[in-house]
C-alpha cells in the first residue's frame, strides 16, 4: 500500500519504519529540515533500540521530505503522528494536529485516502479533525470531498525503548471509523502484523508464545477512549502499588514480595507493579490530565485518576523527605543522581522524575551531580538553566558524594561496581528509587541502603 506519515518523532518513525517492514511504500513528512536530512543521511533524530538498523534495512521503501505534495496524492492511508503538547489547563495542543490536517486536505488527490489520527488526540478529535479536512479541501479544491477521505483512529501503545516490537508484536490492533471501508483498508494494511505472516527482523524475534493478533475494529469515540482509558490503567497501576509500598514499609513488609504475590493472580497481572519514584515520559501525565479535562467538559469528575496522579507527584517530594530523614540537612550536602531519562532504553526526558527531583534539591541547596548513559547531552540542551553539574562520567556523582539516588533503572547502574565507588563518597548513602537494586549486596559491601519506605538498612560490617 501507499502509506504517508507525517510527523518523525517516536510514534510516526516507528510506525514508518515497522509498516516499510512489512512491504509498504513510505513516505515520511516532517517540517523540520533537519529532521529529514538526518533521516536521508540513514540517522535516526531519536533514541530507540534497533531502529537505525531497520530502517537501513527497509530504506529502499522509505522517502523522508518536507513537501506534502510528495507524500499525500494517490496515499492510501496517511497517518497524523505531530506532537500534542500538554496545555497549562491540561488538555493537549492541537494546533500542530490542525495544521498538519489542513496541509494533508490540500494534497488529497486519487480514490479514497484514510486519514488516521496517530496522535493521542482528545476523544471527540476524530470529528474535529474532518471537519477541518472537509473545510480546507473545499477552500483549496473548490468543491466537496465526496468519498475522497475517511478518518479513523489507530491508537499506538509502543512503549519507548521497545517501540519496534510493540508495533510488530502487539498485544492488539484498535482501528476505529464511522467509515466501514477505512477499517477495511487499516485491516489490509496491517495484515502482517495481525497473522504474523512476516518473516522477524534478526534483532527482534518473535516472542514464542505470540498467535495471531487480536483486532477490535470499533466506531471512532470507542478507539479514541481506549486509549485514554489503557494508559490511565497502567498510570494508575504503578501508583497503587506505590501505595502499597507506603503501608509496606510501614508495617515492615517487602512490596516486591506483596508485588510478587499480588500480580500472579491472572486477573490482576504481574506487569506495571513496580514501586519506586512513579512514572514519567510523554503519555501518562499528559493522557491522565486530557482524561480528567475531557470528563470535566462532561461535568464528570475522576476521583480514582486524579489520586493516581497525585500519588505519582508525591513519589517524587518523597525522595526528598527520605533524605532529610537520614541527612537531617541537605543544604551544602553533594548529591548523585543515576538516570535523567524517566525510564531506561530511551533518551526523552519528558515529565523525567529526575527534573523534579534535582528541582527540589536544588530549592533546597544541595549541590547536584548528574549522570545519564544516553539523555545527559539531551538534558544539557533542554534544561540549561538547571544548576546542577553533569558528567558523563559516573565516579564523579560518587565523589564526595552524601547520598546517591537511583532514579532510573538502566542495566548499566544495576550492573556497576559498586564497591569500585563507595570509597570516594563522603557518607555511603545509596537512595533506591526504582527498587532496582540488591539490598543483600549493597549492605555487604558497606553501602546504607534507602528505598522510598521502610527504614534505611545499616550496611552489614556495622550491624
Ligand atoms: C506508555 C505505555 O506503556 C504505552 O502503551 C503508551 O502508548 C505510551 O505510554 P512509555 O511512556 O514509553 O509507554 O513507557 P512505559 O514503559 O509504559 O513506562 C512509563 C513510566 O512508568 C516510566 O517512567 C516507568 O519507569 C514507569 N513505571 C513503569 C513504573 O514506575 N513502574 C512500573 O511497574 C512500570
Amino acid at each position: 500500500m501507499k502509506v504517508c506519515v507525517v510527523g518523525t518523532g517516536y510514534v510516526g518513525l516507528t510506525t514508518s519504519v515497522c509498516l516499510a517492514y512489512l512491504g509498504h511504500d513510505v513516505t515520511c513528512i516532517d517540517l523540520d529540515e533537519r529532521k529529514i536530512d538526518t533521516l536521508r543521511a540513514g540517522h535516526t533524530p531519536i533514541y530507540e533500540p534497533f531502529i537505525d538498523q531497520l530502517l537501513e534495512q527497509v530504506a529502499a521503501r522509505l522517502t523522508f521530505t518536507t513537501d506534502y505534495a510528495v507524500g499525500v496524492p494517490g496515499a492510501d492511508v496517511v497517518f497524523i503522528a505531530v506532537q500534542t503538547p500538554q496545555l497549562g489547563n491540561g488538555s493537549p495542543d492541537l494546533q500542530y494536529l490542525r495544521a498538519a490536517a489542513e496541509s494533508v486536505a490540500q494534497h488529497l488527490a486519487g480514490g479514497l485516502t484514510v486519514v488516521v489520527n496517530k496522535s493521542t488526540v482528545p476523544i471527540g478529535s476524530g470529528n474535529w479533525v474532518d471537519a477541518i479536512l472537509r473545510e480546507a479541501y473545499e477552500r483549496h479544491h473548490g468543491h466537496r470531498p465526496d468519498g475522497q477521505f475517511a478518518v479513523a483512529s489507530n491508537p499506538e501503545f509502543l512503549r519507548e525503548g521497545n517501540a519496534l516490537h510493540d508495533t510488530l508484536y502487539p498485544d492488539r490492533i484498535v482501528i476505529g471509523s464511522d467509515n466501514q471501508a477505512s477499517l477495511d483498508v487499516l485491516s489490509q494494511l496491517y495484515r502482517g502484523i495481525l497473522n504474523q505472516s512476516f518473516t522477524p527482523p534478526t534483532s527482534l524475534p518473535r516472542p514464542a508464545a505470540l498467535g495471531a493478533v487480536p483486532l477490535v475494529s470499533t466506531d471512532l469515540a470507542s478507539a479514541e477512549l481506549v486509549k485514554y482509558a489503557a494508559n490511565a490503567f497502567l498510570a494508575l497501576k504503578i501508583s497503587y502499588i506505590n501505595e502499597i509500598a507506603a503501608i509496606a514499609g510501614a508495617v515492615g513488609a517487602d512490596v516486591a514480595e506483596v508485588a510478587r504475590g499480588t500480580g500472579l493472580d491472572a486477573r490482576i497481572g504481574s506487569r506495571f507493579l513496580q514501586p519506586g519514584v512513579g512514572w514519567g515520559g510523554s503519555c501518562f501525565g499528559k493522557d491522565t490530565a486530557a482524561l480528567v479535562a475531557t470528563a470535566a467538559e462532561y461535568n464528570l469528575a475522576m476521583p480514582i485518576v486524579n489520586a493516581a496522579r497525585e500519588v505519582n507527584q508525591r513519589q517524587r517530594t518523597r525522595v526528598v523527605d527520605r533524605l532529610l530523614d537520614e541527612l537531617r540537612i541537605i543544604k551544602g550536602r553533594k548529591i548523585g543522581l543515576l538516570g535523567l531519562a524517566f525510564k531506561p532504553d530511551t533518551d526523552d526526558l519528558r515529565d523525567s522524575p529526575a527534573i523534579d527531583i534535582a528541582t527540589l534539591l536544588l530549592e533546597r541547596g544541595a549541590r547536584i551531580s548528574l549522570h545519564d548513559p544516553v539523555a545527559a547531552d539531551r538534558f544539557q540542551r533542554e534544561q540549561p538553566d538547571l544548576a546542577a553539574h553533569l558528567t558523563h562520567r559516573i565516579e564523579d556523582v560518587f565523589d564526595d558524594a552524601d547520598a546517591v539516588v537511583v532514579v532510573t533503572d538502566w542495566s548499566q547502574y544495576l550492573d556497576l561496581d559498586w564497591d569500585k565507588f563507595l570509597p570516594s563518597m563522603r557518607c555511603p548513602l545509596v537512595l533506591d528509587g526504582r527498587h532496582c537494586l540488591s539490598a543483600d549486596r549493597l549492605t555487604e559491601l558497606g553501602y546504607r541502603y534507602l528505598t522510598l519506605t521502610g527504614p534505611a538498612i545499616p550496611p552489614r560490617s556495622n550491624a
